[in-house]
């Protein structure tokens, strides 16, 4: 009684300030990001490693159940100060991932947070925000993340506790699958436990805790950083990996990751592991009616490719960010197979397409020379006239005159997104025509920019328009897109390359911008499979998707559907190879797996989500659909929000970008 008295004294200051008092609820908003509030934000003082709530336990436990994991972490705090103190849980979390349960225990009380529409939970979030919040994010950031924020005061001498959980699919890249587990309770803490728990229904191979990875740079395998987890196979088929440092070995590791000791650990503790498989048509699994197929043919050779790199020279690229592109194009071109072709494009003001072996000939388009004064705004110009260089064949000669070439560039003028696209998506044609040999290339589009459009076509939505009408027919390839630093549209690359049947990836500005650009190509190196096509018996629905332009070896593609009990004729997987078009078949279809259905709802939510950035018309339609499984499974989407039920004195509830 005595407590919540006081607990009501203290509420009512904070009510005050806040003006906010009809409100019982807050609201954290979906995984979008949120970077105009950070800033704002990141200018209250930080001050508070003084008597700070004490964490005095922290598990995590990710369940992996066919590559579909479930994250539950559980944070003890205690205030061991005579005043009433605010207590931060502050959580980093993949940015694929939705988070799908949080709760408070405060005063002995949970504190259930549910899941609701975005627009009706908005009003309740814009004031939570204005309010600002009183308590001090720790000085953490991590790539490709979201941050999920929450305070809440606690009493003298009490506890509180934090439960949360997300799940997300496991991506399959470079041959394996990665769980990246962020930590950073923000001070050492004296029980700190991880448990990976994976059940795969095939045999787990290549299991392995690589060392804790700063979430800032990749690369660095500092021997130091050996999290010396505890990796145990319980049959070929389950595996618990454990990671359990003490205080000491906190401090030891913080002081590796550079940050300061008494901040305690902040880093990502990843695991990787692969799965035995069908070497042709995958896996199917299924559970209570829904089904999920994972198809990674092991047994096949790559297609021979035509490699487009339309690389952006603009004078924002100016110094480091050139210099390392320079060192990544170096890198990947000689990753390029022999009998592959390429091309080289560079843009700024203009196009230029390079002649390797005679940078004279090489051709500025559309003003047909280095010339920065450009014709009407906005204005095609026909490609007619233009004798663009042939494509390369990819042999030792042609890779070091092209590395020589690279070595050249120099970075200056605006930015020409859209007619460096369309030259790209030329010169595949080009090459077509060009008849080199009776080979053929399956073309790849690797667009890089830094930057805005600021030269001719502007508007990026009529770019991405103009750009998806005229990849068509013989010019017809995957867009991949690289926004590289924070000058770069990154919503709209991604859009653009999902459009054009690619994806995007953001580099980083930072030390290891080449390493990543490199790590980027490594995923789209070898492409096994064009125009790949899976059929179901017609009963099977809620697929979904079906149809890839383009499958990769070392990823993976999964569907998921809803098969009823059974699946009566196994599926077909109809694609072209190197020899051809082919049919191939799943081996395998297993019972009693689990999660199936959370995955199947998981990836059509996903899908939803990109269809409604990428769709012409029905926007509304589909947002609904994808609102109304994320809330009937609990998921926290960019369309729908987590409303916490507010203890007394609960400042706010947000989740951000984390990226720094
Ligand atoms: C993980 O799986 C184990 C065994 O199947 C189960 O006991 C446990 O409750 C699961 N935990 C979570 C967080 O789902
Ligand atoms: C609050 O919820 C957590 C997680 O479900 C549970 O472990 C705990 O016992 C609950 N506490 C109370 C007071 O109900
Ligand atoms: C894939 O399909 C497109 C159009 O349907 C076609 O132009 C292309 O040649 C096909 N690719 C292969 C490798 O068959
Ligand atoms: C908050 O405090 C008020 C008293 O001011 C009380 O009536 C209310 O039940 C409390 N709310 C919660 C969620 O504990």
């Amino acid at each position: 009684m005595n407590l919540l008295l006081i607990c009501t004294v203290f509420l009512v200051k904070e009510i005050l300030a806040a003006s906010d008092s009809q409100h019982q609820s807050l609201v954290a908003s979906s995984t979008e990001p949120t970077i105009a509030k950070r800033n704002k934000r990141d200018t209250f003082p930080s001050d508070v490693t003084t008597t700070i709530p004490q964490i005095y336990k922290m598990h995590v436990r990710s369940n992996v159940s066919n590559r579909f994991a479930h994250t539950d972490i559980t944070s003890r705090v205690k205030n061991i100060a005579t005043k009433p103190q605010e207590a931060t849980f502050s959580i980093i979390l993949p940015e694929t991932a939705f988070i799908s349960g949080f709760i408070m225990e405060v005063g002995g009380k949970n504190y259930t947070a549910y899941v609701k529409e975005k627009e009706e939970a908005k009003k309740h979030y814009d004031q939570a925000v204005a309010r600002g919040l009183a308590a001090a994010h720790v000085a953490v950031s991590a790539r490709d993340s979201n941050r999920f924020t929450v305070s809440v005061n606690i009493e003298p001498e009490t506890k509180a506790a934090f439960y949360f959980s997300y799940e997300e699919l496991l991506k399959r890249e470079d041959g394996h699958y990665e769980h990246i587990i962020n930590l950073h309770p923000g001070q050492p803490v004296k029980d700190l436990s991880v448990e990976v728990l994976i059940s795969e229904s095939r045999k787990i191979v290549d299991l392995r805790a690589p060392p804790l990875r700063s979430g800032n740079e990749i690369g660095g395998n500092k021997g130091d950083l050996d999290p010396r987890a505890d990796l145990k196979i319980i049959n070929h088929k389950t595996a618990i990996v454990k990671f359990n440092p003490s205080i000491e070995r906190q401090k030891q590791l913080a002081h590796v990751l550079d940050t300061k000791e008494n901040e305690g650990l902040a880093g990502q503790f990843v695991v990787q592991y692969d799965v035995e498989r069908d070497p042709n048509g995958g896996e199917v699994l299924i559970q209570d009616g829904y089904f999920v197929h994972f198809f990674a043919p092991t047994e096949l050779a790559p297609l021979p490719k035509h490699v487009v790199f339309v690389l952006d020279t603009s004078s924002s690229m100016y110094g480091q960010k050139i210099e390392q592109l320079k060192e990544a194009m170096h890198k990947i071109l000689e990753q390029l197979h022999n009998n592959d072709l390429f091309s080289l494009v560079e843009f700024n003001t203009n196009v230029k397409v390079w002649d390797l072996n005679d940078a004279a000939s090489s051709v500025w388009y559309p003003t047909g020379n280095e010339n920065y004064n450009y014709r009407n705004e906005g204005d095609e110009v026909s490609f007619e006239g233009f004798e663009f260089p042939r494509t390369s064949l990819v042999n030792p000669d042609n890779i070091k005159k092209a590395k020589d070439t690279v070595s050249q560039l120099v970075a200056t003028g605006g930015t020409d997104i859209h007619t460096a696209l369309r030259v790209g998506l030329h010169l595949v044609e080009l090459a077509k025509n060009q008849k080199i040999d009776e080979v053929n290339r399956q073309p790849i589009i690797v667009f890089l920019t830094d930057g805005e459009p600021t030269v001719r076509l502007r508007s990026t939505v009529e770019i991405s328009n103009k750009i998806s009408e005229y990849n068509v027919g013989s010019r017809r390839s995957p867009i991949f897109a690289l926004s590289f630093g924070t000058g770069a549209d990154r919503d709209f690359l991604q859009k653009l390359a999902l459009r054009n049947s690619g994806f995007s990836k953001h580099i980083y500005d930072a030390a290891d911008a080449a390493l990543q650009l490199e790590d980027f190509y490594r995923q789209i190196s070898s492409p096994l499979l064009a125009n790949v096509t899976f059929k179901y018996e017609p009963m099977v629905t809620s697929l979904t998707k079906t149809e890839f332009p383009i499958h990769f070896g070392g990823s993976e593609i999964v569907i998921s559907g809803w098969c009823g009990t059974n699946l009566i004729k196994p599926p077909v997987i109809d694609g072209w190879g190197v020899r051809g078009r082919l049919f191939l078949k799943p081996a395998v279809i297993e019972r009693s797996v689990s999660n199936v259905e959370r995955l199947w709802a998981y990836m059509q939510i996903k899908q939803l989500l990109e269809k409604k950035e990428t769709a012409d018309k029905d926007k509304e339609e589909i947002k609904k659909k994808a609102l109304e499984l994320a809330l009937k499974y609990s998921f926290v989407t960019p369309v729908s929000s987590l409303v916490v039920v507010k203890p007394n004195a609960t400042s706010a509830v947000d989740t951000q970008a984390a990226t720094g």
